[in-house]
């Protein structure tokens, strides 16, 4: 008789399948430099003239490593392991001579790396690709969902960067089709003449908010207020098309339960009662805080059946609109923190639905802000 049964899944699909298992990491294993190793002398980025884009603030407010603290980056990332690498494609109007540079966000530096490709438009655009070894030192099997994510976030950190700086408005590409680079940022000169189309974020952020943006330390106590919570939830909707994903929040007591924006956005409304978080927390790693988070923003869809191109698309979009959400966050003066290892969380299945049809693909922990926490950061 004819074996009717399908290959057996191989590459992204079958190293989602493996991380969303109940199969632990490993031991951790060296993660090798902090930065990719790119060719030539370091080189500083010129200052700008009046009528360039701003290279040096742009990767200052986004992907340079600028305080004190010893991190790599300003963006989070997955166990702070920073695996995301930045080519940049430079056209004319730019600070830096039209070629390809490599970024070093440790020196804030850039390596000519080749001559300008024809046909490159004016203004930026960076290539992001990954360094596996850095997330699979930790995360072992795991380490693919939470690379994709990372790259979402670096995407989204260069977006928020270039509504800051003088720049024409900046496209994102994260449809998945190409594993190298899996995602770019195209961001044109300041020309005057490109429209700003309506901002992904209700008000663009100031540079100091990009800078001081930080994960907050667990536990998030605190149920978030409804305004604050429907701001977070309508970020995340509208950076997070194109994703195939849906959005909801898990909200603790007085009425535990799952919100979800409603059609039109306005507010959020209960689409299941009872409390999620403890089930969370079992799926994510076992992070027993999250049971106690004031609510749980989720970005849930990606099936068992999405092919590469899907999975990819997925996860680079929940990475860039949970960056976006988390900023918001922060904003309405909330505690944040992303949450990106999710194993069997089959969310769909777990509300009754068909099993493999509605995965958690990435989360933002949210609560209130304390006073003594705003001391401390
Ligand atoms: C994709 C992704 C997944 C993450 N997952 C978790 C997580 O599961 N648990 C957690 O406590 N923090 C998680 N974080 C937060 C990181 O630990 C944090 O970003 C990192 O330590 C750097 O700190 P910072 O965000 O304050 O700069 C995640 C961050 C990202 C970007």
């Amino acid at each position: 008789m004819e074996d009717l049964r399908e290959d057996p899944p191989t590459g992204l699909v079958a190293a989602l399948a493996r991380a969303r298992s109940p199969e632990r990491p490993g031991p951790d294993t060296p993660t090798g430099t902090a930065v990719r190793p790119w060719p030539g002398p370091p080189r500083p980025i010129p200052d700008a003239g009046p009528a360039d884009l701003d290279l040096k603030a742009l990767l200052r407010l986004s992907l340079a490593a600028s305080d004190t603290s010893g991190r790599l980056r300003p963006t989070p990332s997955a166990g702070a392991l920073h695996p995301v690498d930045t080519e940049l494609v430079v056209g004319t109007g730019c600070s830096l001579p039209p070629g390809r540079y490599g970024y070093d966000p440790l020196r804030h530096r850039v390596h000519h790396i080749g001559p300008p490709v024809d046909g490159t438009p004016p203004g930026v655009t960076a290539a992001l690709s990954v360094t596996a070894q850095r997330t699979v030192s930790h995360y072992g099997h795991r380490a693919w969902p939470l690379l994709l994510l990372d790259t979402g976030h670096a995407a989204a950190a260069l977006f928020l960067a270039a509504r800051v700086v003088n720049a024409g408005e900046p496209g994102v590409q994260l449809d998945g089709r190409t594993e190298n680079p899996l995602a770019a940022v195209r961001i044109p000169p300041p020309d005057g003449r490109s429209p700003r189309r309506p901002a992904e974020t209700e008000v663009p952020p100031t540079p100091a908010e990009l800078l001081a943006r930080r994960s907050t330390p667990p536990p998030l106590p605190g149920l978030p207020p409804h305004d604050a919570l429907r701001a977070v939830m309508a970020t995340a909707e509208r950076a997070g098309r194109g994703g195939l994903l849906r959005w909801s929040a898990a909200v603790g007591p007085p009425r535990p339960g799952l919100m979800e924006l409603a059609p039109e956005g306005t507010t959020p409304q209960r689409c299941a009662s009872g409390e999620a978080r403890p089930t969370l927390a079992a799926w994510a790693a076992g992070q027993a805080w999250l049971a106690d988070a004031g609510a749980v923003l989720l970005a849930h869809g990606c099936p068992t059946a999405a092919d590469a191109a899907h999975i990819r698309r997925a996860h680079l979009r929940a990475g860039f609109a949970v960056h976006l959400a988390h900023v918001t966050a922060l904003r309405h003066g909330l505690a944040a923190r992303p949450v990106g290892s999710w194993q069997q969380a089959d969310l769909g299945a777990a509300l009754g639905a068909a099993p493999g049809r509605d995965w958690v693909v990435h989360a933002l922990a949210l609560g209130i802000r304390h006073a003594d926490e705003e001391n401390s950061t």
